[in-house]
């Protein structure tokens, strides 16, 4: 049996002439860890290579040493995310890990502080910024295989949500011109900097949750009324703690209008069609999408074509007493929360990425 005392990582996280500040194992065949790099010690290119030939597809580090090893990732990510030589799937793996980190993080260092902290700003910014490129031109929903049908948690949320925003907005660019109408006029580096503060809006849409109680999200079942009011609140609290910085006022808007249905029946305001920003819009839509294939306290996991179907669904006359049967109401049909034009996009899009699983 494996000492547990290690942890195996990828070896393509490792870049040449970097100094790690954690000490890197490798495996011998008869199971003994050796020490193969020191802490701060920089790892040269011929090292890597001579490890690559060597076939090693994963090196150890000390446990008591992951913080280090996590945060050489968040600073290194971009090049990670750039490393030809390293498959999909292990950089998905690292660009999940440094994202729940930062969401993590983000959440509680706002907790009951009621503004976001500049600094978790900065983080999440520059995390949305390193791993832009790696999301929209992955074309797959395969390194994201891993996170789906997980159980519910708020930090991985964010991370689904930044991603499908993120590869949904990017093969769409229509979508960003209903943001900028000129986008046309745009460089490059300015639809980057676009996308990229639309990633940071769905990284936090939800940041207002630091202040509903864990028992109230949590909850392994129906929500009470007064609990539900708790749980409106979230998206004006979101906005409020975004209200100093400086992100972009579409964005701001967008995190406040997230849970507003396009017939007018969603909160906070009671917005209606295009009177909600398109971005809200598109959050709706990936933000129950990605709720419906997580595992949730109450219920399983849909699949993503499952998912889909109760989205495009509309209930039959009849079937929307809430709860008659035992099922949620929702699960009958969604079709009224989305602008139809946006979901049939968005339902396009996932038939092209999962097909390519
Ligand atoms: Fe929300």
């Amino acid at each position: 049996m494996r000492d547990t005392k290690y942890m195996a990582i990828p070896p393509g996280a490792i870049l040449p002439g970097s100094l790690p500040k954690f000490k890197i194992y490798v495996l011998s065949p008869d199971g003994r860890y050796i020490l193969w790099a020191r802490s701060g010690n920089e790892v040269n290119r011929d090292r890597l290579v001579t490890l690559a030939e060597t076939g090693q597809e994963e090196v150890y580090i000390d446990l008591d040493e992951e913080i280090k090893y996590e945060e050489y990732l968040e600073n290194n990510l971009g090049i990670i995310l750039e490393n030809q030589g390293m498959p999909d799937q292990q950089k998905a793996e690292v660009f999940s890990r440094v994202s729940t980190n930062v969401v993590r993080d983000t959440f509680e260092t706002s907790l009951g502080l009621g503004a976001m902290q500049p600094d978790s700003l900065r983080r999440t910014q520059a995390l949305v910024n390193h791993s832009l490129m790696f999301i929209a031109e992955s074309n797959s929903l395969r390194p994201l295989a891993k996170m789906i049908g997980h159980d519910y948690k708020t930090y991985e949320h964010a991370t689904k949500v930044l991603w499908f925003t993120v590869a949904f907005l990017r093969s769409n660019p229509d979508i960003l011109a209903q943001i900028v109408p000129d986008i046309e006029s745009y460089h490059e580096v300015q639809k980057k900097e676009l996308l990229k503060q639309c990633g940071v809006g769905a990284m936090l849409h939800d940041i207002g949750k630091t202040f509903v109680s864990p028992e109230i999200l949590n909850k392994n079942g129906p929500l009470n009324a007064v609990e539900w009011e708790i749980i409106k609140r979230h998206p004006l609290t979101s906005f409020a703690m975004l209200a100093d910085t400086e992100t972009p006022a579409f964005v701001k808007k967008a995190i406040l209008q997230h849970h507003e249905d396009y017939n007018g029946e969603g909160y906070p305001m009671g917005l209606k069609g295009k009177n909600i920003n398109v971005l809200a819009r598109v959050l709706r839509i990936v933000d129950v999408f990605d709720a419906m294939t997580s595992r949730r306290p109450y219920k399983e996991a849909f699949s993503p074509m499952e998912a889909a179907r109760i989205m495009v669904g509309t209930p039959e006359k009849g079937d929307a007493s809430p709860n008659g049967d035992g099922r949620d109401p929702r699960d009958l049909g969604m079709k009224k929360c989305f602008d139809e034009k946006l979901l049939r996009k968005f339902i396009v899009f996932l038939g092209k990425v999962s097909s390519q699983m």
